[in-house]
């Protein structure tokens, strides 16, 4: 991707009213944002602090403290990886570690695929996947950095 910003103040105010009349409106818009445009760009975040009457710093805080929120357009391909809770007893901890270390794709949590009795899942594009072992792991993080590549 260039380095043009892909967003304009307009877009980001339309996003930030519809939910800044709400209590606990931060996060939400944060994610609304991320929707929007790939990630949350540092321009937002003073449009943003004015808006719920927050500082800058604050709405800094919690961009950098969430882990599924974007400061940069990232364009590694996504895992979506389920971790409701019959995947966590079927082993998606044991098996996150793997795909979240490995920086050529990026994981993203979801909360059930569908997949419930043959977790833990994972989705990449419309491709699900289940019963995934640590070898499972990693040819879905192999197959899917390889495709990302073509
Ligand atoms: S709980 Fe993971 S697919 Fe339903």
């Amino acid at each position: 991707m260039s380095g043009q910003e892909l967003w304009t103040v307009d877009e980001a105010e339309q996003i930030i009213r519809r939910h800044a009349g709400r209590k606990g409106a931060l996060l939400p818009i944060l994610n609304a944002l991320q929707a929007a445009f790939g990630h949350v760009p540092g321009g937002v975040v003073p449009i943003v602090a004015e808006a719920l009457n927050l500082s800058r710093a604050e709405v800094h805080g919690v961009v950098t403290f969430y882990h599924d929120l974007k400061t940069a357009p990232d364009d590694r391909p996504v895992v979506k990886l389920c971790r409701a809770e019959a995947c966590q007893a079927r082993g998606v901890g044991r098996i996150a570690p793997l795909l979240e270390a490995d920086e050529r794709i990026h994981v993203e949590t979801v909360y059930c695929l569908g997949l419930c009795a043959s977790g833990p899942a994972a989705m990449v594009g419309e491709a699900v996947f289940g019963r995934l072992d640590d070898a499972g792991a990693r040819q879905l993080i192999d197959a899917t950095a390889r495709e990302a590549v073509r």
